[in-house]
């Protein structure tokens, strides 16, 4: 960031502080509050954080009224229909594209650390065959600090190279395993001649009976799933793999938490609610019903995979999702899927609609995404996974960033207290 020399004056009581004012390469300017209570004693209050920079970063960049989003700088539109996901890793990982000698030998670093602890296997029996694939998800990575002693050192930088590698590599094939096991099939091993995509799909549809082949235009479909959801700024579960990296904890560890935080239908469990919500909502004659019920204060129904903080324009991945679902169901041969005509039409009442149209409420990037996947077979319960799979490399990527900062603190926000004073403790038989 650029210390600007310009401040802002705050006037409280009686006195006047001066708070330095720093520029970003591009978008809003901060204010450094970071000696504001130290100076006044006043904190600031912001539940939710809809103004607060919590760090600096050179990652991603969002301009939510441009629907614009850069990795590094690169548009993410350009990356979808130019790039493959390993090779985004590597750009959001390291800062720059890889040359064909760089990405050749990171694929084959992240390829050899695909398959995971053969104890690893037995772990999952330890779950029921029924439980939510993002609780398994949450609860196998986690015990990945368990299995990984020699990648959990966060102040040895070759340990932090190893832990990312491990955990971009592994997470597909901890995704496939949940999934399998949660419809009673047998794990599939990963295939080191197979890429990144195509080696998910394998391993979670091919069976030992007989042979499977990766069509190729689902496992474009599929890495391009990857790229449009690998990161996004300061999101909710970026930020909380953030805090709990702040205390020192090991990275699978906080890959885990933030895995949880993604799971709320508020955030990436959205792509599942979406679908569920165009299921019931079933054909384009009740679209009417559930646009009022969205409007309604009363009704806590919210439009699924429409909204979000920062962009008050369509989500740019949106509109790469929404040409990649015409593009796929053609493919399948199910373009005249239901799902995805209600979801065109709900998508263009709403955008008509005042209440939409006042509240700057666009589709997101849950919206088309699983109209994609359960085209290509999967179920809802897999979709959140998936996004969880992806977005690993967006958040080791903000955990190195993190870690290497020199400002790196603990997190530690205050609160406006409104409970009660002190007042002394009152005997059982006086109550
Ligand atoms: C992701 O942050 C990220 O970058 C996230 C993400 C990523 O890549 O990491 O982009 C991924 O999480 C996308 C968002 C997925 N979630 C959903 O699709 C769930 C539905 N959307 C909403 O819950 C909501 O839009 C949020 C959570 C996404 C954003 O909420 P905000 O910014 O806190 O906005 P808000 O709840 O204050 O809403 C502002 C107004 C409210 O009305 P008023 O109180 O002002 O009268 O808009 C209304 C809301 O009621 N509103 C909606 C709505 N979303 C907001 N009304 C109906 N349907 C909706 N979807």
């Amino acid at each position: 960031m650029t210390d600007t020399k310009k401040t802002a004056q705050l006037s409280l009581n009686g006195e006047t502080y001066e708070l330095p004012i720093f520029s970003p390469t591009t978008g809003p300017d901060v204010l450094d509050i970071r000696k504001l209570y130290g100076q006044a004693g006043v904190f600031t209050y912001d539940p939710g954080f809809t103004s607060t920079a919590s760090c600096d970063s050179t990652i991603t960049y969002i301009d939510g009224g441009k629907g614009e989003l850069l990795h590094r700088g690169y548009p993410i539109d350009q990356l979808a229909s130019k790039s493959h996901h390993l090779e985004v890793c590597y750009l959001l990982l390291y800062g720059e594209l890889p040359t064909a000698a760089q990405l050749e030998d990171f694929e084959t670093r992240v390829t050899r650390h695909t398959m995971v602890h053969e104890q690893m296997h037995n772990f999952f029996r330890g779950f029921r065959r029924d439980a939510h694939p993002m609780a398994t998800l949450v609860g196998v990575v986690g015990a990945m600090s368990a299995f990984y002693h020699d990648s959990t050192d966060i102040n040895d930088p070759w340990q932090r190279e190893v832990a990312a590698i491990r955990l971009i590599a592994k997470l597909p094939t901890i995704a496939a395993m949940a999934y399998k096991y949660s419809i009673g099939q047998p794990f599939v091993y990963p295939r080191n001649d197979l890429d990144y995509a195509a080696n998910f799909l394998h391993m979670c549809f091919s069976v030992p009976a007989e042979e499977y082949h990766v069509d190729p235009i689902l496992a474009r479909a599929m890495d391009r799933i990857f790229i449009l959801h690998a990161d996004h700024e300061q999101n909710a579960s970026t930020s909380t793999v953030r805090l709990a990296s702040s205390s020192g904890a090991n990275p699978f560890a906080c890959i885990a938490a933030g895995i949880a935080c993604l799971w709320g239908p508020a955030h990436g469990g959205a792509n599942q609610a979406c679908l569920e919500m165009l299921k019931e909502i079933g054909s384009v004659d009740r679209i009417p019903e559930f646009i009022e019920r969205a409007k309604d204060k009363n009704d806590p129904f919210r439009l699924m995979g429409f909204g979000h903080r920062v962009y008050k324009n369509t989500d740019p991945r949106a509109k790469v999702l929404k040409q990649s679902a015409d593009e796929v169901l053609e493919l399948l041969g199910v373009e005249d899927n239901p799902l995805l005509q209600v979801a065109k039409e709900l998508e263009r009442t709403a955008l008509n609609d005042e209440y939409f149209i006042e509240k700057k409420l666009f589709p997101n990037v849950d919206f088309y995404s699983g109209i994609i996947l359960e085209a290509m077979g999967f179920p809802t319960s897999m979709f959140t996974p998936i996004f969880a799979l992806s977005r690993t490399v967006g958040w080791i990527s903000q955990w190195k960033e993190m870690i290497a900062d020199p400002q790196n603190k603990i997190g530690r926000p205050r609160q406006l207290y409104l409970g009660e004073t002190a007042r002394d403790y009152i005997d059982i038989e006086s109550r």
